[in-house]
């Protein structure tokens, strides 16, 4: 199955494996860029030198492509501590337990460390970047002139438009059913407005969960799909097992459009936390404040399996997902799936 993506990314199969933050560490992406897709890596949860080691830890085990997800938002890049200072305070107000706790958001909540990231990816040149929230023109450049293809995830047209004029290869189009930071436009309304709207080829996410997914996205003008949600419930996933067991037993009303975790619109499962939050809403800290306010609440889920109050972001795609499997056949499954799909309806 040949892409346009498949054949800038120089992979077998179109399936990429989202960059989820804490989720989506080496054992994963390994295990999806090994199998043929492209895994890539939530990028955002480590301190630069533990990103170094991540990808030296990935280049050592694969030699297929791979990417790694950053988030390069003005309000982390900049030197203006006025917005992000005041969450330093509580970080360090934090009891030292507490703060191993919070070791997957500290690269969000200090001054530099985005900075270093971007250093870190520069020096080790992976194959590929994902950028998250925004698409810095400069950082862009950079990254072509080491030869590093760049692909940024998008809610909306008017994004996507923006990252491919500041000169991003693709775009991944993200509809409101997917897990983590999303917007409110739905993945079938989304996917073929990004395809008539931008001439760089798309992925399309959210709700994508096997070969029927796949065949939709295609179907839609999609040229790959990148999938977070189905992986949680892998083998080689970071995260309590109470956390993947809940995405294999979850319907998609259990998840929820909440800013109660980052600030941002974030899905993920409903619970105490989320719904005391509905009430509250005009109270929410804006990103990445809102971290502090959650406090170790950010990791308690994937650590703890805190299925009351921990944060625990998923899909509406849960409602297909019935059993934990190898990273490896979930992708060798959705490409045999879809394949069928196609044999079937051309007969
Ligand atoms: C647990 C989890 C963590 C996520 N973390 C990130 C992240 O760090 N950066 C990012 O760009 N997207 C993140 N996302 C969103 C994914 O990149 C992806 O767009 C989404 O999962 C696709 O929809 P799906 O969950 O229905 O497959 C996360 C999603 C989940 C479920």
């Amino acid at each position: 199955m040949k892409t346009r993506l498949t054949e800038l990314l120089g992979i077998e199969h179109p399936v990429l494996s989202a960059g989820m933050a804490r989720v989506s560490q080496a054992d994963l992406v390994v295990a999806v860029s090994n199998a043929g897709g492209m895994g890539c890596l939530g990028g955002v949860s480590f301190l630069p030198d533990a990103l170094r080691a991540e990808i030296k830890d990935i280049k050592s085990r694969t030699e297929k492509p791979f990417a790694v997800n950053l988030l390069l938002p003005d309000v982390l890049t900049s030197d203006d501590d006025s917005s992000w200072e005041p969450v330093r305070e509580l970080w360090e107000q934090l009891a030292p337990s507490d703060r191993t706790k919070l070791k997957g958001v500290e690269a969000l909540l200090t001054k530099g460390a985005v900075q270093g990231q971007v250093e870190v990816v520069m020096d080790e040149a992976p194959p590929v970047v994902i950028l998250t929230f925004a698409t810095p023109p400069e950082f862009i450049a950079q990254c072509h002139a080491k030869g590093i293809t760049v692909g940024a995830l998008c809610g909306s047209i008017g994004r996507a438009r923006q990252a491919v004029e500041n000169g991003v290869d693709f775009i991944i189009g993200q509809g409101t059913e997917g897990g983590g930071h999303t917007g409110h436009v739905g993945t079938m309304a989304l996917i073929p407005g990004l395809v008539d709207a931008v001439d760089v080829p798309v992925a399309a996410a959210g709700g994508i969960t096997d070969g029927r997914g796949l065949a939709a996205a295609l179907s839609l003008g999609a040229e790959g799909v990148w999938v977070g949600t189905r992986f949680i419930a892998s083998d080689e996933a970071y995260g309590h097992a109470a956390f993947k067991q809940r995405v294999v037993e979850g319907q998609s009303k259990d998840t929820v459009l909440t800013r109660a975790y980052t600030g941002k619109p974030l899905r993920a499962f409903r619970n105490e936390w989320t719904s005391q939050w509905e009430e509250k809403a005009g109270e929410v800290a804006s990103f990445p404040g809102q971290y502090a306010v959650a406090g170790t609440l950010v990791e308690t889920g994937y650590q703890d399996g805190d299925l009351a109050t921990g944060m625990m972001p998923a899909g509406q795609g849960i409602q297909t997902v019935h059993e934990i499997l190898p990273a490896g056949r979930i992708v060798t499954e959705m490409m045999s799936g879809a394949e069928e799909i196609f044999r079937r309806l051309s007969r």
